[in-house]
């Protein structure tokens, strides 16, 4: 069995859940990252904190290790990719290109790159009640932002190296997810986590208006973050080298996602429809090959997933709004990695 892993992006989000399922399966961790976990202290057995733009840093991190779990990027939702073009090409081809190398160098077995849905064309994706997408409809390429064009080359790259040099290769694509100790405010945040924070705002200040991007019927999918890191793990341990849609098939518009927010709150809200960044209209995983390939899909449904993700985000709003700072809850651009 191949024991000794690194995570990179092991600050972040779905790194961090990853890192924790992989210490309980038995495995000896390595995290990195240029941030420490925000929410939890981290459970790796080694955590370094560095830039993985850097070769040498990257070389040090894959020195010794069987398996990469490659999550590191510049990321979050709508209201980040749809702007930053430039700073998150350059960051995450960096990141991506150097990991990869590293890896071969230092004799990595196997390594998974984490994708996203940001790799299907725009033009697949134009209506509210849009086909799910399978992995085949990626070409002809034509991602909407530069996220969704890193993450397609870096797929290319990833099976160049499978290709030419032999290294097991695992890609990922993941749809929209959201859980617990993820970023929930300041620019970042995903639609399921800006709703909460937006419901409980209201639950808590007595002003029931919410604001939402669009007109609201753009539609998405979303999975829960215990479910993608038992997808993550399952494909690792699979010997399927093809990229791999892993999300829920359920289709619900942004509307409805607030609605579902509110009623887990206990309260009604008003919606005022906003201008904000929109992303595509339609969007929706096609689970087929998921099913076929790792004879799994997520099974948790979109409510128990949100009622679990509210109850943590309306803590931390209670918190926040105990020590006054409420002026920061504003849904905004965010800046950069420096
Ligand atoms: P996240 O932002 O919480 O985690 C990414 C981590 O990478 C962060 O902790 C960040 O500090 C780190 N990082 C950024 N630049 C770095 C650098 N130069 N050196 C070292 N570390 C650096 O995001 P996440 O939601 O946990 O996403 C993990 C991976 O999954 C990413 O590659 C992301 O693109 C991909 N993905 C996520 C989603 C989603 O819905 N969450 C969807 C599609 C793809
Ligand atoms: N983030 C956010 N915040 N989105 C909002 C809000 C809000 O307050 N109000 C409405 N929306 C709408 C957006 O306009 C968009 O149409 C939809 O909710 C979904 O937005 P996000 O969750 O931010 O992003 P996404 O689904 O378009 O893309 C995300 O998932 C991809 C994978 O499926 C991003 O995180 C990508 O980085 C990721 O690759």
């Amino acid at each position: 069995m191949l024991k000794r892993v690194l995570v990179t992006g092991a600050g972040g989000f779905i790194g961090h859940h990853l890192m924790n399922a992989l210490v309980d399966l038995g495995y000896w961790v390595r995290g990195a990252d240029i941030k420490s976990p925000e929410f939890q202290p981290s459970r790796a057995d080694e955590f370094h904190l560095l830039d993985l733009r850097e070769v040498q840093n990257c070389e040090q991190m894959t020195d010794g290790v069987d398996m990469v779990f490659a999550l590191a990027a510049d990321m979050g939702g709508m209201g980040y990719i749809s702007s930053h073009h430039a700073a998150i090409l350059h960051t995450n081809t960096l990141i991506n290109f150097n990991t990869l190398e590293a890896a071969r160098r230092s004799g990595v077995r196997r390594y998974l790159f984490t994708s996203s849905a940001c790799v299907y064309p725009e033009y697949r994706q134009l209506a509210t009640d849009v086909p799910a997408l399978r992995e085949e409809d990626a070409y002809p390429a034509a991602p909407q932002d530069a996220y969704g064009w890193e993450k397609l080359i870096t797929e290319r790259l990833c099976t160049h190296y499978r290709e030419d040099y032999g290294m097991e290769m695992r890609i990922i694509r993941f749809h929209n997810i959201f859980g617990p100790l993820g970023t929930w405010e300041g620019g970042r945040e995903k639609a399921p986590a800006a709703m909460c924070r937006k419901v409980a705002i209201a639950k808590l200040t007595g002003n029931h208006e919410i604001e939402i991007w669009g007109d609201g019927k753009q539609t998405r999918s979303f999975c829960y973050i215990d479910d993608c890191v038992t997808g993550i793990h399952k494909l690792m341990v699979s010997d399927f080298a093809y990229p791999l849609n892993l999300g829920q098939d359920r289709m619900v518009s942004i509307n409805e996602l607030a609605d579902l927010v509110a009623d887990i709150a206990g309260i009604r809200v008003n919606k005022r429809h906003v201008s904000g960044p929109m992303g595509v209209r339609g969007r929706n995983s096609d689970n087929t090959l998921l099913r076929q390939v790792l004879g799994w899909t997520p099974v948790i449904s979109l409510e128990d997933g949100l009622r679990r993700t509210y109850r943590w985000i309306e803590a931390q709003v209670a918190a926040k709004l105990s020590e006054k700072c409420s002026s920061s809850f504003t849904s905004k651009v965010a800046a950069t990695t420096p």
